[in-house]
C-alpha cells in the first residue's frame, strides 16, 4: 500500500503510517530526504522523524531507505542516535539501498547561498527547508552525485568528492559569493561516517521483492505532498522529487504491481509552509478569525524549520488534481478535530480564473495565483471530536462534511483521524482490507 501526501505536505501521514503498522511487517520511503518532518505520538509520548520510515516505533517492523530518497549521512546517524538513546531498536531493521544519492555539507551551502541569491535578485525565496535537497536531485539527475555505494570505496569516494566539491566551491565562490566548503575536512568525516553506515546499506529493491514473495503486507511512506512534487506541483515552488504514489515503484526498486492500494493522506483543511499559491489561504494572525483557528489549535508549526504554517480552508478542486495524479483509492481525512467549535466550514469547490469558472487546479503556477476561489458553506459543529474512534460517534454535520469532501473529491473516506496518538483513529473501510 502507497501513502501520499493529498496537499502541501504535513497531514499527518507519519501518524497514519505508525497507525498501519498494526498489520504491516515493513514500511519502505522512496522520495524525499530529511526535509520530512512526521511527527508520531503513541500514549502521549511524541517522536519525531525526518529520514527514517515511521515504521521504527513498533518493534519487529522492517524499515526501507529506497534509492529515490536522498541521505545526509551525518543526518542519518543523528536521528539514529536520538532513536537509540530513547531506547528504539533501530540498526537490526534499517537497511539502506546503496544506490541513495548523498546530501554532502555543500549542497547546504548551496541551498542556502540560492535562497539568498533568490531573495537579493527580488526573484522571492522558495521558502526551502535548507537542508540542501535540491541541489542532491540536481547533482543525481546531473550524473554526478555521489552515492552511498561509494563510502564502500575509499579512493572512489575521494576522487569524485573532489570533481563535485570542484564544481560546488566553484558555483559558490563565482556564482553565488559564498562561503566555499573544504574537500579534507569534507572526505574525512565521511570516511567516519562509512565505518557505521555501510552496514546498514542493502539491495532494497531485492529485500522488498522477497518479502511480497513471503505475503508480507507492505507500507510505501510518502513525504511532502502532491501538490509539491517536481512535476505536478506549483512549480517552481515544489520540493524537488515526485511525492505521488507512481514514485513509489521506481523510488524503491519494484514495479507498480508490488503497490496495490493508494491512501491518500488529505488534512481537514489546508496548510503550506514556504512560498507559492495558495488559493484558500486565510490570514493566521487575527485573533477571534478562521485562520488564527486553525493555526493555533492546529499547532501548525513546521516540525524541520519552526517556522508557521500557512492556513486555509480544505481545497476540493486542488483535492480533484492529487486524487487523479495518484489513482487514491481511499482517503484518510485528518485532524478534523481542529475543526470543532467553528459555526461554519467552507470548502473551496473551483475557482474563478480571469472571468472563467474552473473546477480543478490549474497546473499554471501564475494561473494558481490568480484564482480566485469558489466556496460552498457547510454547518460547523459544537461538540467535540477529539479521540473519538467511531464513526456512529461523529456529529452529524461532521459526518456530512466528510461526506462532501468524498464527492467533492472523488474518492471515498477509508479512515478519520481525530487526534495526533495513534488510538485517535476511524476506520470505516480498512485499507488493507480495501
Ligand atoms: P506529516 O509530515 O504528513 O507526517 O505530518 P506532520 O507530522 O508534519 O504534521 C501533522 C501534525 O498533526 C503532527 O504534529 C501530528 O502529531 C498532528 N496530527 C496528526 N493527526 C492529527 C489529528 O487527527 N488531530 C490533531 N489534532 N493532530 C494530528
Ligand atoms: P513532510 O514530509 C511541508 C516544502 C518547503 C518548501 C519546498 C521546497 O513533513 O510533509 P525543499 O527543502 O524540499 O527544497 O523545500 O517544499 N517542504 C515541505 N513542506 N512538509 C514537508 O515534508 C516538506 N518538505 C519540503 O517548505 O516550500
Ligand atoms: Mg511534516
Amino acid at each position: 500500500m502507497v501513502v501520499v501526501g493529498n496537499q502541501w505536505g504535513d497531514e499527518g501521514k507519519g501518524k497514519v503510517v505508525d497507525w498501519l503498522t498494526e498489520q504491516a511487517q515493513g514500511v519502505v520511503r522512496f522520495q524525499g530526504g530529511h526535509n520530512a518532518g512526521h511527527t508520531l505520538v503513541i500514549n502521549g509520548h511524541k517522536t519525531a522523524l525526518q529520514l527514517i520510515p515511521s515504521g521504527i516505533m513498533r518493534p519487529g517492523v522492517a524499515c526501507f531507505i529506497g534509492n529515490g530518497v536522498v541521505v545526509d549521512p551525518e543526518h542519518l546517524m543523528l536521528e539514529i542516535g536520538r532513536l537509540e538513546a530513547a531506547g528504539v531498536e533501530v540498526r537490526g531493521r534499517l537497511r539502506i539501498s546503496e544506490s541513495c544519492p548523498l546530501v554532502l555539507p555543500s549542497h547546504v551551502a548551496l541551498d542556502l547561498a540560492r535562497e539568498s541569491s533568490r531573495e537579493s535578485r527580488g526573484l522571492g525565496k522558495i521558502g526551502t527547508t535548507g537542508k540542501g535537497i535540491g541541489p542532491a536531485y540536481e547533482d543525481k539527475v546531473a550524473r554526478r552525485a555521489l552515492r552511498l555505494q561509494d563510502l564502500k570505496h575509499p579512493q572512489r569516494l575521494r576522487d569524485k568528492l573532489r570533481e563535485t566539491l570542484d564544481l560546488h566551491n566553484f558555483m559558490l565562490r563565482a556564482y553565488l559569493h559564498a562561503a566555499e566548503v573544504e574537500f579534507e575536512p569534507t572526505l574525512q568525516r565521511l570516511l567516519e561516517l562509512a565505518e557505521t553506515v555501510v552496514p546498514l546499506l542493502a539491495d532494497v529493491g531485492h529485500l522488498i521483492h522477497l518479502g511480497h514473495g513471503r505475503g508480507d503486507r507492505l507500507l510505501f511512506e510518502g513525504a511532502q505532498g502532491t501538490l509539491l512534487d517536481i512535476d505536478h506541483g506549483t512549480y517552481p515552488f515544489v520540493t524537488s522529487s515526485n511525492c505521488v504514489a507512481g514514485n513509489a515503484a521506481a523510488g524503491s526498486g519494484v514495479g507498480p504491481g508490488y503497490l496495490h492500494y493508494v491512501l491518500g493522506i488529505t488534512k481537514a483543511y489546508t496548510t503550506r509552509v514556504g512560498s507559492g499559491p495558495f488559493p484558500s489561504e486565510l490570514p493566521i494572525d487575527e485573533p477571534g478569525s478562521v485562520g488564527h483557528h486553525l493555526h493555533t489549535v492546529g499547532q501548525e508549526r513546521g516540525t524541520v524549520t519552526g517556522r508557521p504554517r500557512r492556513c486555509g480552508w480544505l481545497d476540493a478542486a486542488a483535492l480533484k488534481r492529487a486524487n487523479i495524479i495518484n489513482a487514491t483509492t481511499g482517503q484518510c481525512i485528518t485532524k478534523l478535530d481542529v475543526l470543532d467549535g467553528l459555526a461554519e466550514i467552507r470548502v473551496c469547490v473551483g475557482y474563478t480564473l480571469d472571468g472563467r469558472d474552473v473546477d480543478i487546479l490549474p497546473l499554471d503556477g501564475d494561473d494558481i495565483a490568480r484564482c480566485v476561489p469558489r466556496y460552498e458553506s457547510l454547518p460547523g459543529w459544537s461538540a467535540s471530536t477529539a479521540g473519538l474512534t467511531r464513526w456512529a460517534q461523529l456529529p452529524l454535520a461532521a459526518r456530512s462534511y466528510l461526506e462532501r469532501i468524498a464527492e467533492l473529491s472523488g474518492t471515498p473516506i477509508a479512515m478519520v483521524s481525530t487526534g495526533p496518538d495513534r488510538e485517535h483513529t476511524i476506520v470505516l473501510q480498512h485499507p488493507f482490507e480495501g
